[in-house]
């Protein structure tokens, strides 16, 4: 008779015994002491401690901005630290889109354009490119702000501004730091309900840094960080488990 082993699904993020140490003329500070993570296709991850502990460090490495000093990442089983920039900068590409506290949108581009840049990352055809920012832009509720440049818009819709752009090569991951730490509540929630739609109806699997817990209630699970270490992982029971 025919047995087949269940194989677990490959994590498509994963850290494994990751160090992270910065050095100047003054010494060496270890942020990072030997982290060990998995995140499951389609789950939604908040990522909470002090400031200082070492989150956007993590988010950074396991978006592959940065390098860890020892141990490695895998992005869909694949070790970042056997690619070269150019393969690095291809899969962060077509994998991975950032949000970060700040927007980081160009101030003298309009909301479309800013989107259109990422787009120009894969090589869309131009007249293309106006076309799918603005179906981007229709999905995060900005259709008529297509042409607002950074300084008309309140900062939840900058902010949306950043997650259409973030949308813009499909990643399957989204990773987000403090994405609503420069919001008021009605803001938040705007936001919030664009990452709760992304992740329930599209899949995306999604890194949330946040001080709030209020936030990081939307998900399912919460990495608490303290001095470089996870110091311990909490379910999100409510949220129950998305397949
Ligand atoms: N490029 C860097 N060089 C030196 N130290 C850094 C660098 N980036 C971050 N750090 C230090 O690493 C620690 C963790 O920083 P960070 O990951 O930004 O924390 P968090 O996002 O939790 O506030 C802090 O002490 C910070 O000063
Ligand atoms: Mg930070």
């Amino acid at each position: 008779m025919e047995r087949k082993a269940r194989t677990p699904a490959t994590p498509i993020v994963e850290l494994r015994h990751v160090r992270k140490v910065y050095g100047n003329e003054e010494g060496y500070t270890t942020v990072l002491h030997g982290i060990s993570f998995s995140v499951r296709k389609g789950e939604f991850v908040a990522i909470m401690g002090p400031s200082g502990s070492g989150k956007s460090t993590l988010l950074n490495l396991l978006g592959c901005l940065d390098t860890p000093t020892e141990g490695q990442v895998l992005i869909d089983g694949t070790d970042a630290a056997a690619l070269d920039s150019a393969e690095l900068a291809d899969l962060r590409a077509r994998k991975i889109g950032f949000v970060f506290q700040a927007y980081n949108l160009l101030a003298n581009l309009t909301a479309s354009q800013n989107v259109e840049l990422s787009l120009q990352i894969t090589e869309t055809a131009k007249p293309q490119r106006k076309a799918r920012a603005g179906q981007l832009l229709e999905k995060v509720g900005l259709g008529h702000r297509t042409g607002h440049r950074p300084a008309q818009m309140s900062g939840g819709e900058k902010q949306r501004v950043a997650i259409a752009r973030a949308l813009a090569n499909e990643p399957p991951i989204l990773l987000m730091d403090e994405p609503t730490g420069n919001l008021d509540t009605a803001s938040s929630k705007d936001v919030m309900k664009q990452v709760e739609d992304l992740w329930k109806n599209q899949g995306v699997t999604i890194l949330l840094i946040t001080h709030e817990k209020e936030i990081a209630d939307y998900a399912q699970r919460t990495l608490h960080v303290r001095d470089g270490r996870i110091e311990k992982i909490t379910e999100n029971k409510h949220r129950g488990v998305h397949t």
